[in-house]
């Protein structure tokens, strides 16, 4: 979605740090606070996934931290099923509310309420079991704690063959932000940063393509990387000055299991 100005890493109310002035560092509770009382993002279906899945036959997808659920609802209107999964219940209820004032087929949108971290179990939610044709993760980045390696991966094990794994990531920090707010902050108890790959990546929070790539660590031979790059797109800052935002994309596509009796 196009308002992520503030992620990640400031407090939803005083622009602080997690941790600092009361802010929780529990995951849900600082989702649920960020959510707090009125819609948080534009509403709009994120650019990049658009033009990707406008490309792919519609089949099922996996949104993995769905906020609102626009994108899930944009793939909806467009003939997919997708699931979309969120830590904040209070981002959950928004996106249902939005699903049942538009006139959609019954299942084509659904909301789950859940830590993701469920994919690393063995029992999952009957809507997590896959297999999904497309698996994408628009700015799925946490200031507090996220075991986001892990999530990943165990996404990536639900895409089907011949199905699309795209990750879309904030880059840098917008140009408009306080470069300070955005800095991880290690010292800070269940920080993200300390889910780095690389030891000596200064910004791990912001992953680069090939960050993306190492912390996948997906066999190539069952997979093809289609796009590993940084966009830059220019927007419109809050104050209303011209901004810009980097974006990390990387599209992966599992290869298809190769027909039998070809050898
Ligand atoms: C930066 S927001 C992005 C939201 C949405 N994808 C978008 O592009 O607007 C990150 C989202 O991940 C969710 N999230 C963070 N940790 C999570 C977890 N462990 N399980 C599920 N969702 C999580 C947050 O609640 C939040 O909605």
């Amino acid at each position: 979605m196009s308002t992520h100005g503030e992620q990640p890493g400031q407090n939803p109310q005083t622009g602080g740090t997690p941790g600092s002035s009361g802010t929780p560092l529990d995951p849900q509770a600082y989702w649920e606070a960020l959510y707090g009382e009125s819609p948080r993002w534009s509403g709009n279906v994120n650019a990049i996934l658009a033009r990707v899945a406008e490309d792919i036959l519609p089949g099922t997808a996996l949104d993995l931290g769905c906020g609102e659920g626009a994108d899930v609802l944009w793939l909806a209107h467009r003939g997919w099923h997708a699931v979309g999964v969120d830590i904040a219940q209070g981002a959950i209820i928004r996106a249902r509310a939005t699903a049942e004032a538009t006139e959609l087929e019954e299942g084509r949108a659904q909301f789950l309420r859940s830590d993701l971290s469920v994919l690393t179990q063995e029992r999952r939610p009957e809507e997590l079991t896959g297999p999904f044709e497309l698996v994408t993760a628009s700015y799925f980045q946490s200031p507090v704690a996220l075991d986001r390696q892990r999530i990943l991966q165990a996404a990536a094990s639900l895409v089907a063959p011949s199905g699309h794994l795209l990750l879309t990531s904030h880059a840098a920090a917008p140009s408009w932000a306080d470069p300070e707010a955005w800095q991880p902050h290690d010292d800070e108890p269940g920080h993200a940063g300390h889910d780095h790959t690389h030891a000596d990546h200064q910004h791990a929070d912001f992953p680069t393509p090939q960050d993306e790539l190492t912390m996948l660590s997906l066999d190539p031979h069952e997979w093809e990387t289609l796009r590993a790059e940084v966009v830059t797109r220019t927007t419109t800052a809050p104050d209303g000055s011209p901004g810009q935002l980097d974006d990390t994309i990387v599209l992966l596509r599992r290869r298809g299991i190769p027909a039998t009796g070809t050898r």
